[in-house]
């Protein structure tokens, strides 16, 4: 309470000083008018030999209009107003407050003010620095030199900075009203460019492997119409190779409408429950085919009957039928893959792990980090049939359950991909 009343007391002495400030300088500022408007009012009366005091009142009534009048230009036209002069409010406050770097300069582009964020951004930025010894880039220097022209009305440019980390900044710069300052503001752009990369990159590798099936085909297809039109023997394995890129192709787009029909869904719900145990059991019965294909045994060591998660079916059907294909496609010279499910850890943390082993050629070190990335495949003769899209779809899925997939390798022993998924 009573920190209140000494607030508000000092408030209304603010209040009065300020008027006081304000009626002293509209004064100061009316001399000539006023000494003006004196002079004429005395000459008036003594010419219309008019009493003394009567000029006197004149003369004091035209002061006090100069005093209370509302100024037309003055009122909330300056930055810092009553309203904030009361409130101790400064432009340092004002370009604290922004999270942005901002430079305020003059007109030969020396700093006369920064905020903290730019401080921290840019190392020496000292008052006084000329800021076209600061930022050498030429997009930042024709600005600057933009900036110190004297009708300058605002410009931008893009900035790199490169030290201590590269960052990527939108420079927007402004005349600080008629002040003849200017104020820069820097625009963090490296995450919006990060994005704009990977994007690009997504749509050269998509276009990529498109395109590669496509070529083969279009060549087989010269072929048939040319030198192998009249060998059955060529155009029958010239088409089996046609239909295996064109399988291939649509293998692709089904990944590429999987990855993002994942990033549209909306997030697992907690209270769907899948068994784990039986989603195993399915995926193992339908690529039953495939591992006689690949002459390749399965086993199931599972530990339990029932491993209930929060998640949805079909998602985990996928990851699944991925870890066990792969074990398969690439596993086959160990002629054996191991399906096993345990649980591991306590309440609240219990978790199942499924893991897949194979007893192939192993992956090397050196890849094992990046398989989880779109279109990375390992250079083997093996990996060339895949899209490379399969693991990142497993890791996609497995985070939206919250689990995660680890991985163990070593060359030529073969390859253990374990799911953990929390327990429901
Ligand atoms: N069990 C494994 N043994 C050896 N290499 C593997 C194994 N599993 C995956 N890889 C390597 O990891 C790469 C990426 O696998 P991923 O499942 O992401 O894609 P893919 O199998 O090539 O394509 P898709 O799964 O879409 O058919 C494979 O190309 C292969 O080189
Ligand atoms: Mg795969």
């Amino acid at each position: 309470m009573r920190a209140e009343g000494a607030a508000g007391l000092s408030e209304e002495a603010a209040g009065k000083e300020t008027l006081v400030a304000r009626a002293r300088s509209r004064l100061w500022r009316g001399r000539w008018i006023l000494g003006a408007a004196s002079l004429a009012l005395l000459a008036t009366s003594a010419m219309t030999g008019g009493p003394v005091f009567a000029a006197l009142a004149g003369m004091l009534f035209v002061t006090a209009v100069t005093v209370f009048l509302p100024a037309g230009g003055e009122s909330g036209r300056t930055a810092e107003g009553p309203a904030l002069r009361t409130a101790g409010f400064s432009t340092a406050d004002l370009i604290g407050a922004v999270r942005d770097p901002v430079i305020v300069v003059d007109q030969q582009t020396s700093v006369v003010e920064t905020n903290a964020a730019a401080r921290s951004a840019f190392l020496l930025l000292e008052p006084g620095t000329l800021l076209s010894l600061r930022f050498r880039s030429p997009e930042m220097q024709r600005l600057l030199q933009h900036l110190s022209e004297a009708g300058f009305e605002g410009g931008e440019a893009e900035y790199l900075e490169r030290v201590p980390i590269e960052r990527l900044y939108r420079v927007f710069a402004s005349p600080a009203g008629s002040s003849g300052l200017r104020v820069l503001v820097f625009r963090d752009r490296s995450e919006t460019r990060r994005i704009e990369r990977m994007r690009a990159d997504f749509v050269a590798n998509a276009s990529h492997e498109m395109r590669t099936p496509l070529a083969s085909i279009a060549g087989f297809i010269e072929t048939l119409r040319g030198s192998a039109r009249n060998d059955p023997a060529a155009r029958d394995s010239f088409l089996q190779i046609m239909q295996n890129q064109t399988d291939r192709m649509a293998r692709l787009i089904d990944d590429l409408l999987s990855l993002s029909r994942l990033e549209m869904k909306p997030l697992i719900d907690p209270d769907s429950r899948v068994d784990l145990v039986a989603v195993v059991n399915d995926v193992i019965g339908a690529l039953a085919p495939l591992a006689l294909d690949c002459e390749v045994a399965v086993t199931r060591e599972f530990a339990l009957d029932q491993a209930p998660v929060a998640g949805s079916r079909d998602e985990l059907f996928q990851v699944f039928e991925n870890l066990l294909q792969n074990a398969c496609k690439y596993g086959r010279s160990g002629a054996s893959a191991v399906v096993s499910i345990a649980e591991a850890g306590s309440a609240p943390s219990r978790e199942f792990q499924v893991t897949v082993t194979d007893f192939g050629p192993g992956i090397a070190e050196e890849h094992i980090p990046r398989l989880t990335e779109r279109f990375y495949r390992v250079d083997t003769n093996g990996s060339q049939k895949g899209t490379g899209l399969g693991l990142s779809i497993v890791k996609h899925i497995l985070t939206r359950h919250n689990g995660y997939l680890s991985i163990v390798s070593e060359l030529g022993k073969g390859s253990a991909f374990t799911v953990h998924l929390p327990a429901a």
